[in-house]
């Protein structure tokens, strides 16, 4: 079974709380469930990971370039201007996809510039927590 990523940013893991008007009801035990199942449909193994910290993101991402993981990133903050973020993804191995709940680029100025989508194999953005159900589908089929 292919083993897949799901890393999730800063802020994510008080999904269901946070602005739930933008971001959905769903909490982040929940995602990670409708991600597991997904995968299992899928044929994919996935394991989700959160955290709010760059250095454990950048770390992440070396484990799955060393592995040959496929990683489906929501990057969160970090999408908007981390370079340490953008350059650990370039190193990817596998399929990289790109994911945000909400539509960045139907919001703020600020987060109509992503320093990741360049090096991602795409981006799914705006369809909640479809967007990660989407890009699992996005990664069975690039990895088949
Ligand atoms: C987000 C969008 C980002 O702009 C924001 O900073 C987030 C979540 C999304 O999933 O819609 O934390 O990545």
């Amino acid at each position: 079974m292919t083993r897949v990523l799901v890393l999730n940013g800063p802020n994510l893991g008080r999904l269901g709380s946070r602005e739930p008007d933008v971001y959905g009801s769903t909490s982040h035990d929940d995602l990670v469930a409708a991600c597991v199942a997904e995968g299992a449909r899928l044929g994919l193994e996935v394991e989700v990971r959160q955290t709010d910290d760059e250095a454990t993101l950048v770390g992440w991402l070396h484990e799955a370039a060393d592995d040959t993981v496929p990683v489906v990133i929501n990057p969160a903050a970090f999408t908007h201007y981390s370079y340490a973020l953008r350059d650990a993804c370039a190193q990817r191995t596998a399929p990289l996809v790109e994911v945000h709940l909400s539509n960045p680029h139907a919001r703020e100025e600020f987060r109509h510039t992503s320093v990741v989508s360049a090096v991602a194999s795409g981006t799914i953005a705006g369809f909640g927590v479809d967007s990660y159900l989407l890009a699992l589908r996005a990664v069975a089929g690039l990895v088949a």
